[in-house]
């Protein structure tokens, strides 16, 4: 890959950025803003009041947004012929953040969202006259059950996907990549909360386990029980903080010179593994009894298989928690981030370690999510 360079300077086209409203679209919208980028933010209507509430809290100095009322569900993603004009004419650059994230949904459920929606972005911008560069929100997901070193170079390594969700991730990813347009591809690990706030919108991969021991810290006596932990070190657990996503990829995007296709692995570098993770999450809610361990990977494995997986399943949906992460916690994979890494040295923007910010998640979640 070229050596890339920090672009100087400021365009006045339009970046068109679907998923304004999510937890990491809202975010990256409101720090491209503050580069000085005219954003137009796809909106679907049901969706559009929450999102002039979000612009509220944006840097005065940011050139106010356009908001444009589609639906990635919609043919020419349901944009007046108005809007699609405009953006044929003036779009500079597209990222493409709205997909429909949820593992227990089934492919019929998602594939509409996440693979037909992502087809009308890359028609759209195989239509607009200034050959925008899309920026393309992919994630892990696609290894799949992949094991060992996973590059930034690879794609299809003959992996089976764990859940629909993670096919229609590979499906979207095959399309960009089949567009012939100039992309980029950001494969974000399990997002979690901001790194000097801790602030998250959503209970999601490891919050599970907060919730789970908020749970048994309420048990008489729990400070002292007896817990269970993973005997082993493995490479299953993969969380990067979302500020670090955001910054990544703000910065990645702006760079020049690079290839027609280029593919970032916004990962931890030296991801930490399930058991420390687990140790720091039983510290950061005082559960200092002795830490028994085990060789869970091999419970995991059973619980996986489809008669106990059926149970699994029924017992996540009465805790509300899905039964398919459980899949994740085979995996021994480990991704590499050399490219990122290189892309990102000039910049002060690096992948903060994990440990020391579990106090710091668990006290968010403590006080302000359910
Ligand atoms: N969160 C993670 O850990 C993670 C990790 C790796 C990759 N990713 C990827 O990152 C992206 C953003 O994830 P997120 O966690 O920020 O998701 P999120 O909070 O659930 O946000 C999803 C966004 O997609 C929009 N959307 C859904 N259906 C739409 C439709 N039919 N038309 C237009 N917009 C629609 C939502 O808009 P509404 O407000 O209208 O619903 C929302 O803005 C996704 O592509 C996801 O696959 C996420």
């Amino acid at each position: 890959m070229t050596k890339p360079k920090k672009k100087t300077g400021d365009d006045k086209s339009l970046t068109l950025l679907t998923g304004a409203t999510g937890f990491i679209g809202s975010r990256l919208a409101r720090r491209l803003a503050g580069q000085g980028q005219h954003l137009a933010l796809l909106c679907r209507p049901g969706s559009a009041e929450a999102l002039e509430q979000k612009i509220q809290n944006w840097p005065t100095q940011a050139p106010p947004p356009r908001i444009l009322l589609g639906d990635l569900d919609q043919p020419k993603l349901g944009l007046t012929e108005q809007d699609r004009r405009e953006l044929l004419e003036t779009c500079g650059k597209v990222f493409h953040l709205a997909a429909r994230y949820d593992l227990r949904l089934d492919d019929q459920a998602i594939r509409a969202i996440n693979v037909d929606g992502t087809a009308r972005v890359l028609e759209l911008a195989a239509d607009c006259a200034k050959q925008p560069r899309v920026h393309h929100m992919s994630s892990i997901a696609v290894s799949g059950d992949a094991g060992g070193v996973y590059a930034e170079t690879d794609f299809d390594v003959g992996q089976q996907s764990l859940h629909a969700y993670g096919q229609t991730k590979f499906d979207a990813e095959a399309l960009v990549r089949q567009s012939g347009l100039p992309c980029s591809i950001y494969r974000a690990g399990v997002v979690v909360g901001d790194s000097k706030t801790g602030e998250m919108d959503k209970v999601d991969g490891p919050y599970y386990v907060f919730r789970a021991l908020r749970l048994i810290r309420r048990v008489p006596g729990a400070s002292r029980l007896p817990m269970i932990i993973p005997r082993d070190d493995d490479d299953s657990f993969h969380l990067v903080p979302v500020d670090y996503v955001v910054d990544a990829m703000a910065h990645l995007a702006d760079l020049p010179e690079l290839d027609p296709l280029a593919c970032w692995h916004l990962c931890d570098p030296n991801p930490a593994s399930f058991r420390q993770f687990y140790s720091a999450a039983l510290d950061a809610y005082d559960l200092h009894g002795p830490r028994i361990g085990r060789p869970v990977q091999r419970l995991f494995r059973l619980l996986c298989k489809p008669g106990p997986f059926a149970v699994v399943k029924q017992v996540g949906d009465m805790l509300d928690m899905p039964a398919e992460m459980l899949r994740h916690m085979l995996l021994d994979v480990r991704y590499d981030t050399q490219a990122t890494e290189e892309a990102l040295a000039d910049s002060e923007i690096q992948c903060p370690a994990l440990l020391p910010l579990v106090p710091l998640l668990v006290d968010y979640f403590e006080t302000h999510l359910k």
